[in-house]
């Protein structure tokens, strides 16, 4: 089975969390996007919808969505999303499309968290993917000190800025043997916005795609 047909498999998997006047956060990415497709065909349970980018906000207003802030819903019922990497502790790389931020700040506001992947973001450790940061502009150098002190290579993202303005570093080359101290303590240099390590708020569903179904862990 190819990478994008798991894609939508696990899309249309998280179609079962959606209950009738589920107030829903919808993440970033290509198996996103599979999710986004098919939410017309569900509108009617869907009481409001926030995005976490602005690709993606324009991508539910184009499947006819009237797309809401979450200043103004307060928390939300649902939150889906893609991954970058996961482990079986559904803690999560994130950020491959920049929009890491956004996504925190939505998976944080949300009752449920349900995460949607492939089976090749599954793994041991989380690291071989290169973790995405978003930084302040000005504090690049500074940060990227401090990663390169464990051990990481920093690399910024060419031509890119956020949908907040700021800019991403992508660290190579770490192993996040613990996922929950790590995002702690890179949350707190100066000038990161940002680490996209999932772990202090981890998927409470992770469903898997792969040749033959789709394997759910948490619920
Ligand atoms: C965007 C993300 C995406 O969820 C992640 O990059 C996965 O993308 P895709 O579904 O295209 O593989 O974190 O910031």
């Amino acid at each position: 089975m190819d990478q994008d047909k798991q894609k939508r498999e696990a899309a249309l998997a998280a179609l079962e969390f959606i209950a009738p006047g589920t107030r829903l956060g919808v993440g970033t990415g290509s198996t996103v996007n599979f999710l986004i497709d098919a939410l017309p065909d569900i509108a009617d349970k869907i009481d409001v919808v926030v995005a976490s980018s602005i690709a993606t906000e324009s991508r539910l207003r184009m499947a006819g969505f009237t797309v809401s802030e979450l200043s103004e819903v307060g928390d939300l019922d649902l939150y889906i999303d893609g991954a970058d990497e996961v482990n079986k502790q559904l803690h999560l790389i994130k950020g491959g499309g920049g929009a890491l931020t956004r996504e925190k700040i939505l998976a944080g506001a949300a009752r449920k968290f349900v995460c949607i992947v492939d089976e090749s973001k599954r793994v041991g450790v989380l690291g071989s993917f290169p973790l995405p940061v978003e930084i302040i502009p000005m504090a690049e150098s500074l940060v990227s000190r401090q990663f390169v002190k464990a051990r990481g290579q920093p690399i910024l993202r060419k031509d890119f800025v956020t949908d907040n303005g700021n800019l991403i570093l992508d660290v190579h080359g770490l192993q996040i043997t613990n996922p929950l101290e790590m995002e702690q303590r890179f949350n707190q240099v100066p000038g990161v916005v940002t680490v996209g390590i999932f772990a202090q708020r981890p998927a409470d569903a992770l469903l898997i795609a792969r040749e033959g179904g789709v394997d759910q862990l948490g619920s």
